[in-house]
C-alpha cells in the first residue's frame, strides 16, 4: 500500500484525488507489522504526517532533527519559502534555508509542502509597496514561477494562498495589497501561476480559524466553490489547527468542516497542528495529559476521512514553538505551551501516544 501510494502522489494532481478515494484510503490499514511511529502509522492508510521544520533548528538542535528523520515523512518549511526570505529583493532570490530543509527532506525519504507562495504577512516590504495591478500582477507572476519552477517534481503540495479570510463577523477577504490592486481573482491568478510552473503539484487554500469559527468556515466554503466553479486548479483545503485543550472545535464538529470540502471532491489536512495547554488551569502533568486525548480526538477525525491526507504539527519538539513568543500571548494565553508531540529533550509525551493510536484506529 506505502509503495503504490508513494506512486500515486508524484501523480498528476487531477488524477490523484480519484485514485485515492479508489484507493478506500482511511480505513484499510495494511497486513504489516504494527507501525511504530507516526510516518509508519500514516503511511499504512495513504497518509502523511509530518511537521513544520525550521532550518536553524535543524542545524543546531540534534534532538530536533533525529526525531524529525526517524518519525516523520513530510516537511513543511516553517519560514525557508516565503516571499520575505526567499526575494527579499526584487528579482534577487535565496533559495539557500530552503534548498537546507528540501536536502533533509530528501536525504530522509520525506515529501515536502511548500510553504507558501501568497500570504500578507512575512512579505517584503517592496511588494506590499507596489502601486498597480500591472507591477503586483508582474512581481506575483515572477515570484510563483521561480520559487514553484525552482522545486518542480520535489513538492507533493503548495499552499498557494495563506490565511485570505478576516476572522470578523462577517467574513470577507483581508484588504491586502493583493487584493486591494487586484481584486478577489488574485487568489485564482496565484493557483493558476502556481499549476503551470508545476502541474504535478497539489494546490492548497491554506486558513486558520474554520476549524472554530462558523462564519469563516461558511466563506471559505463559498470562496471555494467560487473557484471550482472557475476552473481554478485547487485541490485542497489546509486547516491549520492552532487549537488549545479546549472546545472548540470537537471531533465532531471537525470532522463536519473537513467533510464540507471533500464533499465537494476536495481533499483537506491538518496543516498546523498544535494543541497549547497554557493560560489554562491545573498542573501541567494533568494538562499533558488532557492534550494527548485532544490530539488523539483531532487526528483520529484525519484519519477517518478518507480525502484527510496528512497530518503536519507546527514544530517537533516543544523546544521551538511559535507560541512561546510573548508576543503572541495576548492571544494564545500565557505561555510556555508544550504545545507539541516530544518535550525538548526528545522523550515521547502523552500526545504522542494520542497521535499514534488515532493513527491506527485505535
Ligand atoms: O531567520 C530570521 C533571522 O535571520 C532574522 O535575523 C530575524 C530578524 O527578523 O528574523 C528571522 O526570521 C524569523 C523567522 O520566523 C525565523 O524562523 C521572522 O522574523 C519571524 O517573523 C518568523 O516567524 C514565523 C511566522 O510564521 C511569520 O512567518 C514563525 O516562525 C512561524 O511559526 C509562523 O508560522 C505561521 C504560518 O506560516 C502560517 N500560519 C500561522 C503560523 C503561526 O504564526
Amino acid at each position: 500500500m506505502h509503495l503504490v501510494i508513494r506512486k500515486a502522489f508524484r501523480r498528476s494532481a487531477s488524477t490523484l484525488v480519484p485514485f485515492l478515494v479508489a484507493t478506500g484510503l482511511g480505513g484499510c490499514v495494511d497486513t504489516a507489522p504494527t507501525p511504530k511511529t507516526p510516518r509508519e502509522a500514516a503511511e499504512a492508510t495513504g497518509r502523511m504526517f509530518g511537521a513544520a521544520l525550521n532550518s536553524a533548528y535543524l542545524e543546531s538542535d540534534a534532538v530536533y532533527a533525529q526525531l524529525a528523520a526517524t518519525e516523520l515523512d513530510y516537511v513543511t518549511p516553517e519560514w525557508e519559502m516565503k516571499w520575505e526570505p526567499t526575494e527579499t529583493s526584487p528579482g534577487v532570490f535565496n533559495f539557500g534555508p530552503a534548498d537546507a530543509v528540501v536536502g533533509f527532506a530528501a536525504q530522509h525519504e520525506m515529501r515536502v509542502k511548500g510553504h507558501t507562495l501568497v500570504w500578507h504577512y512575512s512579505l517584503p516590504t517592496w511588494v506590499a509597496q507596489l502601486a498597480t495591478a500591472a507591477e503586483l500582477r508582474a512581481a506575483m507572476t515572477s515570484h510563483i514561477q521561480n520559487v514553484v519552477g525552482r522545486y518542480a517534481g520535489r513538492i507533493t503540495a503548495w499552499d498557494v494562498v495563506n490565511e485570505p479570510l478576516t476572522d470578523t463577523t462577517p467574513s470577507t477577504l483581508r484588504d491586502t495589497v493583493f487584493h486591494k490592486l487586484l481584486g478577489d481573482t488574485y487568489i485564482d491568478e496565484a493557483f493558476q501561476l502556481a499549476h503551470n510552473a508545476d502541474p504535478n503539484a497539489l494546490l492548497f487554500l491554506n486558513e486558520a480559524n474554520i476549524e472554530a469559527n462558523a462564519e469563516k468556515l461558511e466563506a471559505t466554503v463559498a470562496l471555494v466553490q467560487r473557484l471550482l466553479a472557475a476552473n481554478v486548479p485547487i485541490h485542497g483545503v489546509g486547516f491549520e489547527m492552532h487549537v488549545s485543550t479546549e472546545v472548540p472545535p470537537t471531533g465532531a464538529s471537525l470532522a463536519t468542516a473537513l467533510k464540507r470540502f471533500t464533499d465537494l471532491g476536495l481533499l483537506v489536512n491538518l496543516s498546523e497542528l498544535d494543541v497549547r495547554v497554557g493560560g489554562v488551569d491545573g498542573d501541567l502533568p494533568t494538562k499533558l495529559k488532557v492534550q494527548g486525548r485532544r490530539y488523539h480526538e483531532l487526528v483520529a477525525v484525519c484519519a477517518q476521512n478518507p480525502m484527510c491526507i496528512s497530518i503536519t504539527t507546527w514544530g517537533v519538539t516543544d523546544a521551538h514553538s511559535w507560541l512561546d513568543d510573548p508576543s503572541m500571548w495576548s492571544w494564545a494565553g500565557q505561555g510556555p505551551h508544550y504545545p507539541l508531540l516530544w518535550n525538548a529533550d526528545g522523550t515521547k509525551k502523552p500526545a504522542y501516544d494520542g497521535t499514534l493510536q488515532a493513527l491506527l484506529g485505535q
